[in-house]
């Protein structure tokens, strides 16, 4: 089965063509192309961001034909996100989805973003199978998801306020460092930062749940830097970032433990943009071997978002007998209930 896999949620514009044969998954393109329009606003521009998905998208897909090797003639079925995201950027990639499907006769599915997150690793795991434990981690989410069938999810916990990417965005504008913020702090961090330099607060620590909570950190490290001054804030921004960055990891760490004992998986997998991060790729693995479990990693062009995982859950769908509606609509924010298909 070839799967055509399209991911316009935010400002990136992504396809991809998939090829699933029973247990095999091969990637046969998968392409993605940024939107640089929203850099002088320093935040995405919805509308702009919708615009651009627009006239990006016809030839995204085209080239990811090409570089499949295939034809559209080849393709069976079309997936696209259809949840959480802008509203126009969705509907823009949702729409050319079912059109497109429309046209040939082809099923199409629509795909839950962080389900897509939650399940990339499985693109180069085939013997990755349920139940396992799934931390999201990316500029919009921060979930603790168990997945106890393909399907079939429970919510186990998340953020409060900021998602984990968000805060190392906005701690990176504060510290001045380049957009996104979160490849930025890591690189930094890594360049000899004490990640005890500073004590910043973990949000939440002392709850039994697998809440976590960043708006606490991220006054605290403004605090910080208005105290040491422009000058010494620069001097010692690997410190800085180091620390922040050392924060976050002890407190996805602490609630992970927390879940795998709660939840007694022996499985766990690492989602989402901020899974590239090196710290907590790290600590992580570590951690889950000491609470006897194994941590799966999403391979790194699989973290930040990507077609090639949307394909992939439409594919998991159409096995299992599922395809969408027509009329399947837009949804930009996230609901934990639609997560669950079967
Ligand atoms: O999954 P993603 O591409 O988009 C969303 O669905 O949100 O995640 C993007 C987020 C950004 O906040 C970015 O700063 C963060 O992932 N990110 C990182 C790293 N690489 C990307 N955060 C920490 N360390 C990294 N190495
Ligand atoms: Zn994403």
């Amino acid at each position: 089965m070839l799967i055509l896999g399209i991911e316009t949620s935010c400002d990136d514009t992504g396809a991809s063509v998939l090829r699933v044969d029973g247990a095999e998954r091969t990637v046969l393109s998968s392409i993605l192309s940024s939107q640089v329009v929203h850099q002088e606003y320093g935040g995405v521009v919805p509308e702009l961001a919708s615009r651009a998905h627009l006239t990006a998208l016809a030839p995204m897909v085209r080239r990811a034909l090409d570089q499949a090797g295939v034809t559209l003639a080849d393709i069976d079925a079309v997936a696209a996100t259809f949840m959480p995201g802008l509203v126009g950027s969705l509907l823009v990639g949702l729409t050319f989805a079912k059109s497109l499907a429309w046209s040939r006769g082809i099923p199409f599915v629509g795909v839950n973003h962080i389900e897509a997150h939650l399940l990339a690793v499985c693109l180069e795991e085939p013997d990755l199978a349920p139940p396992f434990l799934g931390l999201v981690v990316s500029g919009g989410h921060t979930e603790f998801i168990l997945v106890e069938d393909w399907g079939r999810y429970r919510l186990l916990g998340s953020t409060l306020d900021d998602a984990a990417g968000e805060a190392f965005d906005k701690v990176g504008q504060l510290l001045g460092l380049p957009y996104p913020g979160g490849p930025s702090i890591d690189k930094t961090a890594r360049a000899g930062g004490d990640p005890h330099a500073f004590a910043f607060p973990r949000g939440l620590r002392k709850r039994d749940d697998c809440d976590v909570s960043f708006s606490g950190l991220k006054t605290a490290v403004r605090l910080a830097v208005e105290k040491l001054g422009p000058e010494e804030a620069q001097r010692r921004v690997a410190d800085l970032a180091a620390s922040f960055q050392e924060a976050v990891v002890a407190s996805l760490e602490d609630k992970f433990a927390w879940a795998l004992r709660h939840t007694g998986a022996r499985h766990a997998v690492l989602a989402g943009g901020v899974a590239a991060n090196s710290a907590l790729r790290n600590r992580l693995t570590e951690r889950a071997a000491s609470e006897g479990a194994l941590l799966h990693l999403t391979p790194m062009r699989f973290c930040t978002d990507n077609a090639a995982m949307i394909a992939w859950v439409g594919a998991l769908k159409l096995q299992h007998g599922i395809r969408s509606d027509w009329g399947l609509a837009a949804v930009p924010a996230f609901e934990a209930v639609p997560l669950n298909w079967r």
